[in-house]
C-alpha cells in the first residue's frame, strides 16, 4: 500500500534535534544511568503560589467556558496599563491579543504578515523556532551571523547586507536565547536607524526574558526607545519565563490594531482562546512586586556566575559572559567534532544533556542551561571537563 504523502509545509519542518536528545536522554535514564540535565528551558522552581490560587478560584468561580479569541478583556488591558507605565508606550487593549505562548504570538504575526518569499532577517546565533515559523508563513529566514568573539553583537554592516526588497522583518530576541546576551541601548537604537531608512521593514522584538536579568543589567525594549516606530515594531512576550509558567502557555502579541485584528481572527479560526481560566492566573501574576523577580534573578546570578567561572576555566572552551536568560552558549575548540557529534557522544559517554549549537545556527557552539541547581551546575562542569579532556 502507497503511504499518504506529507504536505509541502509538514515536509519543509526540520525534525527537533532537541526532542531527539531528550528522547535519548530519558531512555539512558530508564536503562538506570545517571544523567545530569543541563539542557532545560525553563526555570526549575514553581509559579508563584498566589498565581496557582488565584488560577484554581478561577476555576471555581467559572472562568470555563470558551472566551474571546483575542483574549480575556482585563487581562488584555492590565498588559496595556503595563507597557504604557514600564516600556512607556501609548497604546489600548486593542493593540494587544492574548496567544498560546509567546510561541503562538510569533507563529500568528508571521502567518497574518508574510507572503510567499518575503525575507525575515535573523541574527545568529537564534532560538531554534524562529526560522522554522517563517518557513510555515512561506517566508524565507536569512541568518545574519555573529560570532562568540565579538560577543555575538550583531554587526550592522553585515545587517544591512542583507536587506533587499523583499525584506520585511528583522527578528531581535534581547535578552537572548541561546546565547544569554542582553542587547545595548546603543545598539538597539543602530537597529532603530537602519529600520527608519527603510520603510518596509517592520520589527520583532522577543522580550520573552525580559525579567531575568543579571545584577545592574537593563532590559531596553526597542519600542521605547524609537516611539517613532511604534507602528512597526511588534512586541512578543509572555509568562513562561519571568512568572516560571511555561506549562501555563500564555503569552501576548503587541501591534498596530488591524494586525492585532487579524491575529485574532486567525487564532479564532485555528485554536479559539487561550485557556480562559489560566488567563486569570496571568492576571494575577501582573500584580506581583519587584521583590519576586529580585529573590529569583539573586539565584539566577549565583548559578550563572558558578557555570561562567566552570566553563572559563576549562581548557579550550571559548565563553562569552551571559548576562541575561538562564542560559550560556560555549564554542567548542577549534577543529572540533560538530556540536551535535559532541552533544551525542557527551550524553552517551559521560550522561550530560546539552543542546547542539546547530539548532540555534552554529555547529561550534553548545548551549549549557543554569536553570538548575548549583549542585547539579556543578556535576555537569566535572563531566564536561572530564569529556573535554577525553574527546581533544
Ligand atoms: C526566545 C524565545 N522566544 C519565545 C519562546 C516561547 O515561549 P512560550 O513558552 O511562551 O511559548 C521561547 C521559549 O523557549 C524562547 O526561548
Amino acid at each position: 500500500m502507497s503511504e499518504i504523502n506529507l504536505s509541502k509545509r509538514a515536509l519543509s519542518l526540520e525534525p527537533s534535534l532537541t526532542l531527539q536528545i531528550s528522547a535519548k536522554a530519558k531512555e539512558l535514564v530508564s536503562e538506570g544511568r545517571d544523567i545530569c540535565n543541563l539542557s532545560a528551558g525553563e526555570p526549575d522552581f514553581d509559579a508563584p503560589k498566589t498565581v496557582i490560587d488565584a488560577t484554581s478560584q478561577a476555576i471555581f468561580g467559572g472562568y470555563t467556558k470558551y472566551g474571546p479569541a483575542s483574549g480575556d478583556l482585563d487581562l488584555r488591558k492590565a498588559i496595556a496599563k503595563k507597557l504604557q507605565i514600564q516600556n512607556n508606550l501609548n497604546l489600548e487593549f486593542e493593540n494587544v491579543m492574548i496567544t498560546n505562548g509567546a510561541k503562538q504570538a510569533i507563529y500568528n504575526l508571521f502567518q497574518v504578515l508574510l507572503n510567499d518569499g518575503d525575507e525575515v532577517l535573523i541574527p545568529a546565533p537564534y532560538w531554534l523556532s524562529y526560522p522554522q515559523m517563517v518557513r510555515l508563513a512561506g517566508g524565507k529566514p536569512i541568518f545574519v551571523n555573529s560570532s562568540a568573539e565579538d560577543g555575538f553583537k550583531i554587526n550592522i554592516q553585515d545587517l544591512k547586507a542583507k536587506i533587499s526588497s523583499r525584506t520585511k522583518f528583522i527578528i531581535i530576541n534581547t535578552p537572548n536565547n541561546p546565547t544569554g546576551r542582553v542587547m545595548s541601548k546603543e545598539e538597539l537604537l543602530q537597529v532603530a536607524e537602519l529600520v527608519r531608512e527603510n520603510k518596509n521593514i517592520n520589527i520583532l522584538s522577543d522580550e520573552i526574558y525580559e525579567l531575568i536579568l543579571k545584577k545592574d543589567f537593563q532590559h531596553f525594549s526597542l519600542a521605547t526607545l524609537a516611539s517613532d516606530l511604534q507602528e512597526r515594531i511588534f512586541i512578543v512576550n509572555g509568562f513562561a519565563k519571568g512568572w516560571a509558567m511555561t506549562g501555563w502557555r500564555v503569552g501576548y502579541l503587541v501591534g498596530p490594531k488591524h494586525i492585532i485584528k487579524a491575529s485574532s481572527a486567525l487564532q479564532s479560526q485555528s485554536t479559539s482562546n487561550v485557556c480562559s481560566f489560566v488567563q486569570r492566573g496571568a492576571l494575577e501574576a501582573l500584580k506581583i512586586n519587584h521583590e519576586f523577580f529580585e529573590e529569583i534573578n539573586h539565584q539566577y546570578d549565583q548559578r550563572r556566575d558558578l557555570l561562567y567561572e566552570g566553563l572559563k576555566n576549562i581548557k579550550g572552551i571559548f565563553i562569552h559572559k551571559p548576562n541575561g536568560a538562564f542560559y550560556a552558549f560555549p564554542r567548542l575548540p577549534d577543529s572540533s567534532i560538530t556540536s551535535v557529534e559532541f552533544c551525542t557522544r557527551i550524553l552517551n559517554k559521560y550522561g550530560l544533556v546539552l543542546i547542539p549549537g546547530k539548532v540555534f545556527g552554529d555547529d561550534q557552539c553548545f548551549r549549557i542551561s543554569c536553570a538548575n541547581s548549583k549542585e547539579k551546575i556543578i556535576d555537569g562542569l566535572t563531566r564536561l571537563q572530564n569529556a573535554i579532556n577525553n574527546f581533544y
